[in-house]
């Protein structure tokens, strides 16, 4: 691969600077050593060097460098974040390893939550294309550009399970579904992480946020998690252990509550869970100033409670307070904290640097100074080919009318929105690194798909939003919208004009990156009312109309959708994204992903989830009765379920066969379809397994997602998939807490999303 072949490792090793002391040096990687090598540092450690260690100090202009410099020669600080160029990061670690009395080496950690310097599409995007491989381009590329730029830990995956579109952070996630979330971030960590942390090209990942703070009530971030124990433990808890199984060598505390109790002060959760259940050997660190925010919640009555409270709970490194420094050492010296306590924080802060192989070069990510990068953002650091392969699996097809798509790639295309040229929005959020004038918008794509062939007209169509208010809070931090000073009618019939000379017009719609982001909840989960008055009044015109979508959520879509001839779904595709959305566009690419999340019909329906359980009065669309449980003013079901998405082929599902009618205790039965493309086209699709557990000693969801493959098939071609099904997948945690599989039937679903399917059944013996 072109990014580990282009590394000359032994060059790197000869410029490795020498340490004389006995802090560095070769440190074998294994736990034993590091165990040892760190009980001997942390007795030469004062008790403020070791407070110091738990900080984790991100700069800028509450933390300039100049006071940090003091800060790391005090060996008062332990990590830093935010800071993303070799010649600042190691302008740092020269500090650390030059002006403190211990020389302990600082990590550096970034948001690298989809790429670096190259911008992937968003997470909820990596879901919709259910292909590992293409998560693990995403974590290699991802890992490699951040351990060039010389950082050594990343604030990813998250790994939040989601039933929330309101919640602006689902973009950040895969979903609502927690196998394909396990899936994902464990991906994610193992290709990040690679063989080790240590390496030239590895960053240390860092699973968030545990846990559950995609559950906040009402999707308003921040908000109070509130839920069963069994659901907890069944669909919240389990990608995060997926996550921490695959090595994650750390893991960001959640903001949010659990029942009652902030995660920050959480002892269960942080000790009896993590540490003493799962076994975990990494770091703990809070979110961004969650530990001052325990007095808000009103868990700790002033500053010096709050840290007391969160280092016993097991937090431990603060992110950006100076409350560990600021009140630890009175805390311990008046008995109040232990230094067992104290210890045991510092212990696994100096853990994770060794596991990064900080004590046996500090410079590992950042090599001699003449090595740096002349210009950070060169081009020739991206990594485009693999963010436009990427990109292209992750778009989602939802609606296609009269094949309207595939595009030709001649007459005249009129293409219409205020998202069609906006380089800022492509990139989604967290776009870390990342460089807007680098990235491709949908009109740089469909022209150089089309140059010389066909004829493009702009227009831009409305405004984002015409509100004022959410206008000024889109560009609150930065000048991320620009608004067109023309009237909403003028900007209208340009649009108008320009579609009626075309002969289809593709309309770039949605919301814009900041709308669906950290702190971006909205109650309102539609097009905003400028674009929609733009997509009917194109409709108008009559001609043949391309929808392509642009956002960070599911939502609610349904008279666009109708109003639509085709509708493609390309979240924020990120640095290349124009291409890729061109190449599905104009038939280069087969689309082939599928909805990592339901869409609702409105914001009432919400949450709304296909894992659902049946309730005692299940509505039945064919009998309509009043006492079922249903809404009498909307549907139940959504939009376009979860796992849905088209092909510009067609596909049929053979009826399930199985290895066995029974499956003995602890055994395996296996569980196959045929899959064939009945189309004129090669294309690729995702072939999903559901199972549902018919009668238990609780009520079980009626379907859950429980494996899953991508298969590219060409035209008139089938192929069998099979799946293996053992007892892991029937377990389930019963009222008593206790994980079981109960012996009865189960039902086999397989399809090629969660509502169509070929059914089978077994029984657990
Ligand atoms: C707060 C966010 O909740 C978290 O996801 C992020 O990693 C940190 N800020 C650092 O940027």
């Amino acid at each position: 691969m072109k990014w580990i072949c282009s590394v000359s490792f032994a060059v790197a090793l000869a410029l490795q600077p020498a340490f004389a002391d006995d802090n560095h040096g070769q440190h074998p990687l294994t736990p034993e050593a590091r165990d040892a090598f760190v009980s001997n540092l942390l007795q030469k450690m004062t008790l403020d060097e070791k407070i110091g260690q738990l900080r984790l100090i991100s700069v800028g202009p509450d933390n300039p460098k100049e006071a940090i410099r003091e800060m790391i020669k005090q060996e008062q600080v332990g990590a830093i974040f935010n800071t993303v160029t070799r010649h600042d990061i190691r302008a740092m670690q020269d500090q650390a390893m030059q002006l403190s009395r211990l020389k302990i080496p600082l990590f550096f950690a970034y948001d690298v939550v989809h790429g670096q310097r190259t911008v992937f599409p968003i997470p909820l995007a990596l879901a919709a294309s259910w292909d590992l491989d293409a998560i693990a381009t995403v974590g290699r590329v991802s890992a490699y550009e951040a351990a060039d730029d010389g950082l050594n830990m990343t604030w990813a995956p998250m790994v939040d399970v989601t039933r929330e579109p309101r919640w602006g952070r689902v973009s950040e996630g895969f979903g609502e579904d927690t196998w394909l979330t396990s899936e994902m971030g464990r991906m994610l960590v193992e290709s990040m992480q690679g063989k080790s942390p240590a390496d030239r090209y590895s960053v240390m990942t860092s699973v968030k946020h545990f846990a559950a703070y995609g559950a906040v009530e009402g999707g308003r971030d921040y908000n109070t998690v509130d839920m069963s124990p069994q659901r907890l433990a069944q669909d919240y808890l389990p990608p995060y252990k997926a996550a921490l199984d695959a090595g994650s060598g750390g893991v960001m505390v959640s903001l949010n509550s659990i029942n009652g109790v902030p995660a920050t002060s959480n002892s269960w959760l942080l000790k009896d869970l993590l540490r003493d259940d799962w076994k975990f050997k990494g770091i703990t660190i809070s979110d961004h100033g969650a530990i001052k925010e325990l007095m808000k919640h009103g868990v700790a009555s002033d500053p010096q409670d709050a840290v007391r409270v969160a280092i016993q709970s097991g937090v431990n490194m603060s992110m950006s307070d100076e409350y560990y420094s600021k009140y630890l050492p009175n805390l311990v010296k008046s008995g109040a904290v232990s230094m067992a306590d104290i210890d045991d924080a510092t212990r696994h802060v100096l853990n994770v640097k060794y596991d990064m192989g900080l004590f046996n070069d500090p410079y590992s990510h950042l090599g001699p100074a003449e090595s740096d990068p002349k210009d950070t953002n060169a081009e020739s650091r991206l990594h485009r080919p693999e963010a436009r392969d990427v990109a292209r699996k992750s778009i989602v097809l939802l609606k296609n009318r009269n094949d309207t798509l595939p595009l030709k790639k001649a007459g005249t295309i009129a293409l219409i929105g205020p998202l069609a040229d906006s380089q800022r929005d492509i990139m989604g959020s967290w776009s870390a690194a990342g460089v807007a004038s680098q990235s491709v918008t949908v009109m740089q794509g469909i022209k150089n798909a089309t140059a010389g062939k066909a004829t493009l007209l702009y227009a831009k169509g409305a405004n984002v939003s015409d509100n004022k208010g959410i206008q000024d809070f889109l560009n609150l931090y930065e000048k991320a919208v620009t608004v067109d000073a023309r009237t909403p009618q003028q900007l209208l019939d340009e649009a108008v004009e320009t579609a009626k000379k075309a002969d289809v017009v593709v309309a770039v719609v949605g919301e814009a990156q900041g709308m669906a982001h950290e702190a971006s909840s909205r109650s309102d989960i539609t097009i905003p009312p400028s674009q929609q008055a733009l997509i009917s009044a194109l409709k108008a015109t009559g001609k043949p109309l391309v929808l392509v979508l642009m956002n960070g959520r599911p939502l609610a879509i349904v008279k666009e959708s109708r109003e639509a001839d085709a509708l493609l779904e390309t979240w924020f595709s990120g640095t290349e994204g124009g291409n890729a959305i061109a190449d599905v566009l104009f038939g280069d690419y087969n689309p082939s992903g599928k909805l990592p999340m339901s869409f609702p019909r409105s914001v009432g329906q919400i949450p709304i989830y296909y894992n659902h359980l049946n309730t005692g009065r299940p509505y039945d669309p064919a009998r309509p009765n009043k006492y079922t449980s249903h809404y009498y003013d909307a549907e139940n079901g959504p939009l376009y379920p979860f796992g849905y998405g088209l092909s510009y082929t067609s596909f049929t599902v053979s009826p399930v066969t199985l290895s066995a009618k029974t499956m003995p205790r602890n055994g395996q039965v296996s569980a196959s379809v045929t899959v064939t493309n009945t189309g004129k086209l090669d294309g690729a699709t995702v072939v999903q397994l559901y199972l549902r557990d018919q009668v238990a000693s609780v009520s079980r969801p009626v379907k859950e997602l429980k494996g899953f493959k991508r298969i590219m098939l060409k035209a008139g071609e089938s192929q069998t998939v099979t799946f293996p099904v053992d007892v892991k997948a029937l377990k389930f945690w019963n009222a008593k807490m206790q994980q079981v599989a109960e012996p009865g039937k189960f039902s086999v679903m397989i399809g090629l999303d969660s509502v169509h399917t070929s059914d089978a059944e077994f029984n657990y013996l």
